[in-house]
Order: structure tokens, then sequence, then C-alpha cells
């Protein structure tokens, strides 16, 4: 499986930040890894047109192919603009618009009939860390995200902890590798031995800093970035750091 790293702007970016994915393009023109950035929706065609290998994905998509949705995008026009991925059921869209699992199994389903890799995200609370309910959340959401028809090579998965998202705080090493071992072995439970070759990424405050230990640990194929993902200068150290894994 080819390592992944994938910048999500979130609502950022305007289009001189353009400028930011043409300079990571120049930059990792021969990157062994697949490097991708989800810049905002007003950018997403734009951000397609620039050359090279970067791949481009949009933040969020709706569930139906087309028709009255006001202020939505269809998986499809993400497909038409030349985007080849889409986040999915980040915990900023499941808090800030009240997302179920359900929803995002519906969006999941969409995306990839549209020939997208959907991101899927899923991650616990402080609060239900602190129950020790984790891992009960993680098979919660991955069960209920991820529908039965899934392509898994059309798949990603993200851990993202929603308490180390834009934080500062991050798991401990031990914390990540285990949520990661039984994400890989739910997915293999249920979609066989083609679960080994979906990538499955952290995010939460990855930071040139600490890309190493994390990319270090067994299980985790990559990384969804926020905040460090905005400028290169940031981001291009995260980048070789999952480079120097391969
Ligand atoms: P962060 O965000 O890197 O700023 O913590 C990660 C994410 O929300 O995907």
């Amino acid at each position: 499986m080819r390592k992944f790293v994938a910048g999500n702007w979130k609502m950022n970016g305007l289009r001189d930040s353009l400028e930011n994915i043409a300079e990571l393009a120049t930059a990792h023109a021969r990157a062994r890894i697949d490097i991708m950035i989800c810049p905002p929706a007003t950018l997403l065609s734009k951000a397609c047109e620039i050359n090279g290998s970067l791949k481009i994905g949009a933040q969020d998509c709706h569930s139906a192919e087309k028709g009255a949705h006001t202020g939505d995008i269809a998986a499809q026009m993400i497909a038409d603009c030349g985007a080849t991925a889409v986040i999915l059921g980040h915990s900023e869209r499941r808090e800030n618009h009240s997302e179920t699992d359900a929803m995002v199994r519906d969006k999941t389903i969409a995306a990839q009939s549209a020939g997208l890799t959907a991101v899927v995200c899923i991650g616990e609370t402080l609060e239900q860390r602190e129950k020790g309910e984790t891992l009960n959340i993680l098979k919660t959401q991955l069960e209920a995200s991820i529908p039965d028809e899934v392509d898994p090579d059309l798949l990603v998965v993200a851990y993202e902890p929603v308490w180390a998202i834009g934080t500062g705080k991050i798991p401990t090493r031990e914390q990540i590798a285990e949520a990661h071992a039984f994400c890989r072995s739910t997915l293999l439970e249920r979609l066989g031995s083609s679960a080994n070759n979906v990538p499955l990424l952290y995010g939460g405050s990855v930071k040139a800093s600490n890309a190493d230990e994390i990319f270090a640990l067994q299980n985790v194929d990559g990384a969804l970035v926020g905040g460090a993902s905005l400028s290169p200068t940031d981001f291009s150290p995260i980048i070789h750091a999952l480079e120097a894994t391969v």
C-alpha cells in the first residue's frame, strides 16, 4: 500500500493560497507517497489545474446525486473538477452539522459511486476516552459509517481523536498504536484481506516535531493534517517524514 498524507485546509484559503499548492507540487514532484490537499470548495477547480502529482480532495459531499440541496455539493461535481477524493465524517462536520454515522455511510456510497476515494474520519471525544469507551466508539463508527458495499480500493480511514484536533494535545504512542491496530483488525473482519490495503491515517495535532514518532508506529500509514498543512514550510517536513518510512 502507498502511504498517504493529506492536508485538510478546512475553511481557510483564498485564491492566492493556490501558490502554496503549486509550491508543494514542485517541491514533492517525485514523492514516493501519495500527497493530497483538500482546499475549500471554492478553490477545488483551480487547485486541480495545477500540474504535478499532488492529489486534490474535497472536504465533504452530499449523499444525493443532485437536486434541491442549496449550498451542498454532489460527489460527481467534485469528480468533475478533477478532484479524486473527499473527506467524510470529519468531527467538525459531525459536531457542527449533526452528521450521523448513517449520513457518513450514505455519503461514502455517493463518493465511491462517483469514483472518489472516501476518507472516512472516526474518533472519540475526551469524555468517551476518559470513560474507557474509545474502542467501542471506534467499532460503532467503523461499522455504521462504512457501507457493506464499500470498495476497499477507494477507502481511506482517518483515526482522529476529537480532543487532539487543533489542540496541540496528542495521544500517547501506545494509544495511537492501540486504536490503529483495532481499526485494522475490525476492517479485516469486515472486508477480509483487502483491508490490509486500506490506508489508516492518524489525525490530530500532527506537526513536523511529532511526525517521525507517529509514522514509526505499526498500522499508521500516514496522516490527515489540519493546521500544519496550511503552509508548505510546516507541511513539507511532515511529507518528508512519511517518505522516510518507505
Ligand atoms: P489539526 O487538524 O492537525 O489542526 O489538529 C486535524 C484535522 O482536523 O484533520
